[in-house]
């Protein structure tokens, strides 16, 4: 039998299988009056539309199912309560202990009748600096503080106090405010290698230079008629696509890193582009192991599927952009690569300039159109904003414009080397220490270590007991130290690697030892099933930010040390 007559054969077959269905449906319709078979149908169609609406939504089925389990738990009754007086207790807990206030002070919390005199607001101000007990111009501190040099500083509030009362909201009455800007802007565009075309805006900082970019890309999306705009980033990425995607209404997917390098796995990326994808995302380096993500490859990714693709640069941007020039050469990361879209940096990290500073660049002034926003109809006016804010701050546009323009190229490449040096000398001593390992090869600032032999939460409480404040990660658990110029004086580095090489020892000597203090309480928040919980302590904590109640120190009292 040949091929075209095996083909008649299931054709024939087909058409018998349909000729079939067909009598049986119209038989079994055949009593049925038209409204009940209309009515089906409608019926149906709505159910079909229900569950399609069920079952893809922003949330996947199963985190949705999951909470909903965990909040039917909550509901019963015994359960339930043990575990609200367990929150509850934590909570109370957590707001005794923080924020206690020396003593004799107390918060104000109505305006005095009178204001007070300059040298009395003087006097009271020494009152709150005073609360300060970590010495971060000493170099105990991870990240948080880039340089905080004191020349740069009484620079800084000169030329703040020049352009205090400013506003780039209004070009016409503060022209110079609008130049420094646009400077600033084309000074980072320079340095990314961006072309002609290239631009951008000064942001009050990186999570609004990431939300910008995402709200563009967003609106790109749903413009292309994408009902449903996903951003495929690292689950290394930093938690403002989390943010961003949870206030545009866009879905974040999380794309596994390879667990050797900590890079994003290219594969897994490309196997998540779909239809709705909108935008990739890639770090340079990304915030937790310091890793610089594979972005040639990314952005291989974006070209061919004709999709957006943003470089978060907002931590090591002003380091990797002078990296080749203080002798330590990176693979290409910026507008060079065909591809990249967009980066976002942050002039208030390594850019030295005060906190409240960004700048979220575009290869091409077609992105940057969607990121504005028009109100054309508005009784005030036409009302046209470049970002999130109305109102900006002049003073720290112009502190951020002064800072470039002091430091210039030679200071930057100068603090990059030292920064660099300090970074790589961290990663290769720890390296040698047995007990821990270095995740990944960090090429910029950041060192994140871990341990396959004891929970590194451990030599995380006795650093800070030994006075460093490093950060703590999660999933998996690990700890970070983010160098910055302070830990490039004199003796820091020898000081952080003894210490850390002093108490692994300690540790080693019993591994398997019960975790303790801040360290247990990082561990069981990583180990609680339900999200929920988390998310209601840490309200708690941001209520206690705005508390303006006086904490007695009950820490000692409730013989429960640990807890704290
Ligand atoms: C700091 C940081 C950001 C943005 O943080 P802001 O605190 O809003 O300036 C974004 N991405 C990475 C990798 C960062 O380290
Ligand atoms: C609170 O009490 C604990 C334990 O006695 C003590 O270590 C801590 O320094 C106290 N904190 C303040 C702010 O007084």
């Amino acid at each position: 039998m040949d091929y075209w007559s095996a083909l008649e054969v299931y054709k024939e077959m087909f058409l018998l299988y349909v000729e079939e269905a067909r009598r049986q449906v119209n038989s079994r319709c055949a009593d049925l009056e038209p409204w009940q078979i209309i009515g089906a149908a409608v019926i149906t169609t709505l159910g079909a539309v229900w569950v399609k609406g069920f079952l893809f939504q922003q949330e996947s089925l199963l985190s949705r199912i999951k909470k909903r389990g965990f909040r039917l738990i909550r509901k019963i009754p015994f359960i339930g309560m043990a575990i609200q007086s367990q929150l509850n207790k934590a909570l109370d807990d957590m707001s005794a202990s923080l924020f206690t206030l020396k003593d004799g002070m107390s918060y104000t919390k109505e305006l005095p009748l009178t204001g007070l005199s300059q040298s009395q607001v003087l006097e009271k101000i020494k009152e709150y600096k005073s609360l300060n007990e970590v010495q971060w111009e000493k170099g105990c501190v991870s990240g948080t503080v880039y340089w905080g040099d004191e020349t740069l500083t009484k620079l800084l509030v000169k030329v703040y106090g020049d352009f205090a009362w400013s506003n780039p909201l209004h070009p016409d009455i503060f022209p110079g405010v609008r130049k420094m800007e646009a400077e600033v802007v084309r000074m980072a565009c320079t340095l990314f290698h961006g072309g002609p075309n290239s631009c951008g805006t000064v942001t009050s900082g990186g999570t609004e230079s990431i939300l910008m970019a995402c709200k563009a890309y967003r609106d790109m999306a749903y413009e292309r008629g994408i009902k449903y705009p996903e951003i495929l980033a690292p689950v290394s990425v930093h938690a403002a696509f989390d943010k961003a995607a949870h206030y545009f209404g866009m879905k974040l997917v999380h794309i596994p890193l390879d667990k050797k390098t900590m890079k994003v796995d290219v594969k897994a990326m490309k196997r998540a582009i779909s239809k709705n994808t909108a935008m990739l995302v890639c770090s340079a380096p990304q915030f937790p192991h310091g890793i610089i993500d594979p972005i040639e490859e990314v952005a291989k990714l974006a070209v061919r599927y004709n999709v957006p693709l943003h470089v978060d640069a907002c931590l090591g941007g002003f380091l990797i952009v002078f990296m080749a020039k203080a002798g330590y050469p990176l693979a290409p990361f910026d507008f060079r690569v065909k591809g990249v879209t967009s980066i976002s940096a942050d002039t208030h990290k390594y850019g030295y300039a005060p906190k409240g500073s960004s700048v979220i660049l575009y290869s091409d002034k077609k992105y940057r159109h969607y990121q504005y926003y028009v109100a054309p109809d508005w009784q005030g006016g036409i009302y046209a904003s470049p970002s999130v804010a109305g109102s900006r701050p002049g003073g720290i546009i112009a502190a951020c414009w002064a800072t470039m323009i002091y430091m210039g190229e030679n200071r930057y490449v100068d603090a990059t080397r030292k920064i660099i040096s300090t970074a790589r000398k961290i990663k290769t001593e720890i390296r040698k220490i047995k007990g821990v390992f270095v995740f990944g090869d960090p090429e910029v600032s950041v060192v994140a270590i871990g341990s396959d032999v004891f929970d590194i939460f451990r030599l995380s409480n006795a650093l800070t007991s030994k006075g460093w404040n490093l950060n703590t990660l999660q999933f998996p658990s690990s700890i970070h130290i983010c160098c910055t110029v302070l830990h490039t004086q004199p003796g820091v580095t020898d000081q952080f690697i003894r210490d850390v090489r002093e108490q692994v020892a300690i540790i080693m000597k019993n591994p398997k030892e019960k975790t303790t203090g801040m360290g247990a309480i990082y561990g069981m928040a990583q180990s609680i099933p339900d999200r929920s919980m988390v998310t209601e302590v840490s309200r708690g904590f941001l209520d206690c930010l705005y508390s303006t109640e006086i904490k007695t120190n009950t820490s000692h009292m409730n013989g429960n040390g640990n807890a704290h």
